[in-house]
């Protein structure tokens, strides 16, 4: 566990108002049936007809003008006039849209993912929609998966900082306010784990990273008072998450008191039978609502009858009910079902806009960088004719996965460019397609170069090969970019390269040949804009890595919070033969031998977590610690061990430093984790000046999960503090945690 999944002081209210309490009474088993239902969306008339019929949420008709019609329908035209919610997956963005979450996590700025929520609140609200299923929570240590672009990688403290933030920004306003809609914390709870990184596969994991890994951003998120959780596709240990009663109903509803709506994802009851736990509809309803599943995702309108629904006691039914009506009235639809036509927000605004575009640069990474970058701000003569190659060079598809069709378009880089430095001559030569396997164009593009002073290589994944459904076996650059990329390094040309991609991507093929390589994932509207803002230095690439880059597919699952096992490697594997004869050598680790490592792969990842550094340079101090000893009580009393360090911008330029704190348990009854995140601070820092930054170490921060305690327990012993601007450049300080 750690700070950021407190146990929850706050959650949607358990006590039924006065209204809520009215209704239900009153409710027939049909009514009820209605209200437990999201289904998708068939036409309008269709629409009207299940709403008249008693539905009680919808997905967004995709306008205000829609839905108000379907909600005369369902407060005029229905007995007991209950407003609808109304649901849409506005997951970065609804018109203007935002970098992809995972681009958010690499800005390690929660605060600037709190804005990018309230902006999409603003605008999806003023459509009429009330709930969104978002934020995805899910961490995971595998990008063959491909929602890792969903979320918000591998780290525990970072997905629960960035997941707290987002249903801030999305509830923050106020759930009644027009600038507010219904978070949805999902997919509750593993589906990041799914073996092969396959979509949908089977998932195992042990009650301890359970409650250490995968359900801390989602106590996150429920201490945020998140209105809804869903429930994820996958099993764990053979139970589909749609029926675990022990996860839904135990943890979340009982143990951590969260007050909202556990709803379904699309088909997961209907998904039951084909998991083979349930013969028909009827029994897989019956088994998701008794497991406290409260509304069911739009597979089974026909046969979730109220027959389904009479088979379970009425007092689930109706605590699925109150937990409805509860949330819409919090969301004032009884007092306000209708929204303003006139004030729907259909197109991104200047401010808008500016914010995607800043939060997209803020998002970028700099793998690599021989001082190349940035470019020079200004007309010179070392830079007077640039070619643009590779198939970002013109593609505008910089939006990601789950945008829809009315998100606002982004532009080409080659098109920003040109407008941008009309005193640079640039010629635009995609060269290869993303995913063709076509070669021919390399030539061209080759010779090209020799006529140029750089080569900007925008290269990366279509949003097509991230999302849901959008696993890859293969992680490399798609099509025949990287034979683009080996032959302009081969011509000794300076280049640049430019990824634009929805998860950590294999780079081994290439990455040593370039000098220069920003990762700016999928930035949204505003995505070329930012990406020529970094390139000439308007914008600071201080985003650090969220997720571990492998070296090799064959590496993964790779992360970096990992145990050390009881035979850490220290040198790679060889695949020559070796010697050994145990009866003259005895059984010793000869050389490293018989360590955890590949014969044919060097020692860790390509790029590890927190990877990453702006253009400006920084002098860490050495960090000092408050005191050197603290007691397990005074932990518990909210007592804190501080340390700080001071941050000294030495450069010429203004830039932002990402200062991360990890800690280490030395000792523990459970083997720990080689380190843990524990805080982080992005801080600006004007050119030649200091900061001093502090971080407050909690009990939250240590306590992990005791399988003899059935708890998070703080455990005597020593612990080393880690700081630094990346994971593998820190300074350590200790401190010991006393038993009394
Ligand atoms: C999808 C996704 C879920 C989404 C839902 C509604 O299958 O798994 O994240 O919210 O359906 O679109």
């Amino acid at each position: 566990m750690n700070a950021a999944s407190a146990a929850p002081e706050k959650g949607l209210a358990m006590i039924a108002s006065d209204r809520a309490r009215q209704l239900v009474a009153r409710m027939s088993p049909a009514e009820k049936l209605g209200q437990l239902q999201i289904v998708f969306r068939p036409d309008q008339d269709e629409m009207a007809d299940r709403v008249r019929a008693g539905l009680g949420a919808i997905f967004w008709p995709r306008s205000a003008r829609a839905v108000n019609a379907l909600q005369r329908v369902a407060v005029e035209e229905t007995r007991l006039g209950i407003p609808l919610l109304v649901g849409l997956d506005v997951v970065h963005g609804q018109r203007t849209i935002a970098p992809v979450p995972l681009a958010q996590a690499a800005a390690f700025d929660p605060e600037m993912a709190e804005h990018l929520a309230r902006l999409a609140a603003r605008e999806a609200r003023s459509g009429g929609v009330t709930w969104t299923f978002s934020p995805m929570a899910d961490i995971s240590y595998d990008p063959r998966w491909g929602r890792v672009v969903e979320g918000y990688g591998e780290d525990v403290h970072l997905t629960s900082r960035m997941t707290g933030a987002m249903v801030r920004g999305y509830q923050g306003a106020g759930l009644s306010s027009d600038a507010a809609i219904a978070a949805t914390a999902k997919h509750f709870v593993g589906y990041g784990f799914a073996e092969g990184g396959r979509d949908y596969n089977t998932v195992d994991v042990s009650e301890r990273r359970l409650r250490d890994v995968l359900l801390a951003p989602f106590r996150a998120a429920v201490a945020e008072s998140a209105a809804a959780v869903m429930a994820s596709f996958n099993t764990i240990a053979g139970t589909p998450m749609h029926t675990h009663r022990r996860l839904l109903t135990g943890v979340l509803k009982e143990e951590w008191g969260f007050g909202g709506i556990i709803v379904g994802d699309a088909e997961g009851v209907r998904n039951l039978l084909a998991h083979g736990v349930a013969g028909n509809i009827a029994d897989a309803v019956r088994l998701a609502y008794s497991a406290g599943l409260d509304v069911e995702m739009g597979g089974v309108p026909g046969e979730l009858n109220a027959d389904a629904l009479a088979a379970l006691p009425a007092a689930r039914i109706d605590d699925a009910v109150t937990r409805v009506l509860m949330l819409k009235e919090a969301l004032g639809l009884f007092e306000q079902p209708y929204s303003n036509e006139g004030d729907e927000i259909t197109e991104p605004g200047d401010d808008s806009r500016r914010l995607v575009r800043r939060a997209a640069a803020r998002g970028s990474v700099l793998l690599k960088n021989d001082g190349t970058l940035p470019l020079p701000a200004s007309s010179t003569a070392s830079l007077r004719r640039v070619l643009v190659t590779g198939p970002y060079a013109r593609s505008t598809d910089h939006l990601g996965a789950w945008t829809q069709s009315f998100g606002a378009p982004a532009r080409s880089i080659a098109e920003v460019l040109a407008e941008r430095r009309p005193d640079i001559d640039f010629a635009v030569l995609p060269g290869v397609d993303f995913t063709d396997d076509d070669a021919a164009g390399i030539e061209e593009v080759v010779a090209a170069t020799a006529d140029v002073d750089l080569v900007l290589v925008c290269a990366g994944e279509p949003s097509r090969l991230s999302g849901e459904a959008a696993s890859r076996s293969d992680l490399r650059l798609p099509g025949r970019q990287e034979d683009l990329i080996r032959a302009i390094a081969a011509t000794g040309t300076p280049f640049v390269v430019v990824l634009e991609n929805g998860r950590p991507l294999v780079t081994a093929d290439w990455i040593d040949q370039a000098p220069t390589v920003v990762e700016a994932w999928h930035g949204g509207t505003e995505a070329a804009e930012a990406i020529v803002d970094v390139l000439f230095g308007d914008e600071d690439p201080a985003g650090r890595l969220p997720m571990t880059f492998p070296r090799s597919v064959g590496q993964v699952p790779i992360y970096y919070a990992h145990e050390n096992t009881g035979r850490p490697a220290s040198v790679r594997g060889s695949m020559d033969s070796t010697h050994v004869d145990i009866g003259l050598d005895g059984p010793a680790n000869v050389q490293d031998k018989y360590t955890s490592k590949y014969l044919d792969l060097d020692l860790g990842p390509q790029f590890c977590f927190g990877h990453g550094g702006g253009y400006a340079s920084f002098a860490h101090g050495a960090p000092r610690i408050s005191v050197p000893s603290i007691s397990v009580d005074e932990l518990r009393a909210g007592g804190a061990v501080a340390v700080d360090i001071e941050i000294a911008n030495t450069s010429e330029r203004d830039g932002d430093e990402v200062v991360q704190l990890y800690v280490e348990d030395i000792v523990a009854s459970a083997a720990p984790p080689v380190r843990r995140l524990i805080s982080f601070e992005r801080r600006s820092i004007a050119a030649g000046e200091n900061a001093a930054v502090v971080f407050e170490v909690r009990w939250s921060d240590l306590a992990q999960w005791s399988d003899a305690e059935g708890a998070d327990v703080v455990e005597p012993g020593l612990f080393r503090l880690h700081l630094g601007p990346r994971l593998d450049d820190t300074q350590a300080v200790e401190f010991s945690v006393s038993g009394r």
